[in-house]
């Protein structure tokens, strides 16, 4: 999510942390600052805002070293703000840190109680705290102190820590955040990312799971977290510049439909609590007895969230849903009032008709939840109640993990009101949830496959049209990859309720019209296989989406993309994949521009 680098040599840090986190600005943050080392003492600087605020702070008199670590903030805990701002200082220890600590709230209160004070809201100022604990009870090097404070940690992380104590030593860390030394000629570096360092070195190691760096001017020394020794041989660099941003994939969409399965697990983490089968909402506390109705209002991709959102929240907790577009909500004199919850959905949290609607409904007394990718986003400012997606920021203009992950959350939010209203078994709610800690492998399965759809588009791609159908909660996704596919190819493609079909758009259907249908085992699914019929009994050549397993399938379709066996309510977000890299093998393969597509905007925040 955030940006880090890190540097020890002989050079003054301060420009070249600068330079870097300016390599890693493609990636959205919202606050950034550095601490460098001068003499014996680490001089933090950092604000809220872009790079430019950062250097009118550092213009007034930057510190001068030559050890420093810098990081570019796209929030998590707590919200955009100076004090939030990294680096952390806890008496001589600065850190950086990328990820989400699970266990943080049980790390602060073990912390207060032992007399220690907090200045952020941030989950990495108790890492600065753990680590300089362990150094004050003594025993050990910085390396050691760093080893047994993650030990405490539960999470995800990649950090760089600076001690004062330590002038000629930078240590990191990882796990399941991405973090990579530079190894340079009497010089070495840390990034979050290689395009940070690449004008200094093309020589790297990638961290693994749980490795510990100790970075000096001469060289690098890993071990694993009890601190054995590792040994890691360096890669070197020949991606350019551009492709380094890409981390390799030749486009943002591309590279943000294969982090779906890291960014699925960062929705989950620190929610799940399997023993109690329930939930954990953050900052969110339902209480559906007193919830009439709810409401979930949106745009675009998000819209299709809400729909699938309905099924989830019927299905699981019993309490009626209606969903709207935001453009409609706002100006239809909807009948909403203080027994309702409307919650809208809004991967940037800024979209202007969305945030216009939620005004709309909270004058008319409704209570309202944002759920939202943008930490401190104008619809998360303006709701009662926040649940933040954490799909880290998305650059392609098509939204890709963005909708996945609000998928999790509404899943997330149906089993919490489901346990809430007593309409969902503990039993069932556990079995869920245990499916949905299994997800990110099931979805790296997927996106393992991505040959299979770049073959299937070649096929196609050239087709006049595509017609997309499902049923059930799979309708609004048959929805969503129509949206994708014209979206980036520019080519027309509809989506439709397989069932509704018969009643308009057979009439489109011939040999030169490709069908994708999402015909996945459960209820619907023979009622999806008929409808299947009617469209192959119209010459139509056929793309189904099917079950791993089902072995009847292949009869009734020209090609067959096989997706993981999931309950019924997950079967939209393993559904969704393929139909993203089909649009985006498509686009691909009509060479448009498919990060920035004609005519769209990420943010839309004019009506
Ligand atoms: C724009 C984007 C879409 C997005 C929609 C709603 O049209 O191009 O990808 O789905 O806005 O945006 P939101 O940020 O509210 O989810």
């Amino acid at each position: 999510m955030c940006g880090i680098v890190g540097y020890i040599g002989g050079r003054n840090a301060t420009p070249i942390l600068v330079e870097g986190l300016r390599k890693l600005e493609y990636r959205g943050y919202d606050s950034a600052g550095i601490a460098v080392l001068e003499g014996a003492r680490s001089r933090v600087v950092r604000c809220r805002g872009k790079l430019g605020e950062l250097e009118k702070l550092l213009a007034a008199g930057h510190p001068s070293g030559t050890t420093g670590i810098g990081h570019t903030r796209w929030a998590t805990h707590g919200r955009p703000s100076d004090e939030n701002a990294h680096p952390h200082k806890v008496g001589g220890i600065a850190v950086v840190h990328n990820g989400i600590i699970e266990n943080h709230l049980s790390l602060r209160a073990a912390l207060a109680a032992s007399g220690r004070t907090f200045s952020s809201e941030t989950d990495t100022e108790i890492v600065a705290h753990l680590i300089d604990a362990e150094l004050a009870a003594g025993g050990g090097s910085l390396g050691d102190a760093v080893r047994r404070a993650l030990a405490r940690v539960r999470g995800a992380y990649a950090i760089v820590v600076l001690s004062d104590a330590h002038p000629d030593l930078l240590v990191a860390a990882k796990n399941a955040s991405p973090l990579v030394i530079g190894l340079g000629d009497g010089e070495g570096f840390v990034a979050s990312d290689v395009p940070a360092i690449l004008e200094h070195t093309r020589r790297v190691i990638f961290l693994e799971e749980g490795d510990v760096a100790e970075v000096t001017r001469a060289g690098v020394t890993l071990t694993d977290l009890a601190g054995r020794p590792l040994v890691r041989e360096p890669r070197v660099i020949t991606w350019s510049a551009v492709q380094a941003q890409k981390d390799g994939f030749t486009h943002f969409m591309l590279k943000e439909i294969h982090e779906q399965p890291r960014a699925v697990a960062d929705t989950l983490r620190g929610r799940l609590d399997l023993i109690g089968a329930t939930t954990l909402l953050d900052e969110v506390e339902l209480e559906p007895r007193t919830i009439r109705r709810l409401f979930l209002v949106a745009c675009g991709t998000s819209y299709h969230a809400a729909l699938v959102g309905k099924f989830l929240i019927e299905g699981l907790a019993r309490i009626p849903v209606e969903v709207d577009l935001a453009s409609e909500f706002r100006y239809r004199d909807p009948v909403i009032g203080p027994e309702d919850l409307f919650v809208a959905i809004s991967q940037s949290g800024e979209t202007a008709d969305t945030l216009a609607a939620l005004k709309e409904a909270k004058a008319r007394g409704a209570r309202s939840l944002a759920i939202t990718n943008v930490v401190d986003s104008s619809i998360a400012r303006a709701a009662d109640l926040r649940f933040y997606t954490h799909a880290g920021p998305e650059i392609g203009v098509a939204s890709t993990k963005a909708f996945t992950t609000q998928l999790i959350s509404l899943v997330l939010v149906a089993v919490r009101l489901g346990r809430l209203a007593g309409t969902l078994s503990e039993t069932r709610a556990a079995a869920l949830l245990a499916e949905l800690a299994t997800l990110p492998a099931r979805l790296k399965e997927v996106v393992d496959q991505a040959a299979q759809l770049q073959a299937i588009a070649q096929r196609y791609g050239h087709a006049k049209g595509m017609l997309f159908l499902g049923r059930g909660p799979l309708w609004p996704i048959a929805l969503e990859g129509a949206l994708k596919l014209k979206e980036v190819s520019y080519m027309h493609a509809e989506g439709y309720s397989a069932g509704e079909m018969k009643h308009g758009p057979i009439a489109l259907v011939d040999a030169d019209l490709p069908v994708v249908v999402l015909a996945l085992r459960g209820p619907l699914y023979e009622k999806t296989l008929s409808n299947l019929s009617e469209v192959r009994a119209r010459d139509a050549r056929v793309i189904v989406v099917a079950t791993q397993g089902d072995t009847e399938i292949r009869a009734h379709a020209d090609e067959v993309f096989f997706v993981p066996d999931v309950s019924p309510e997950l079967q939209p977000i393993v559904a969704t994949l393929p139909l993203q890299l089909l649009a985006y093998y498509v686009a691909d393969l009509r060479g448009t521009d498919v990060d920035q597509p004609r005519n769209l905007a990420k943010s839309v925040t004019v009506e």
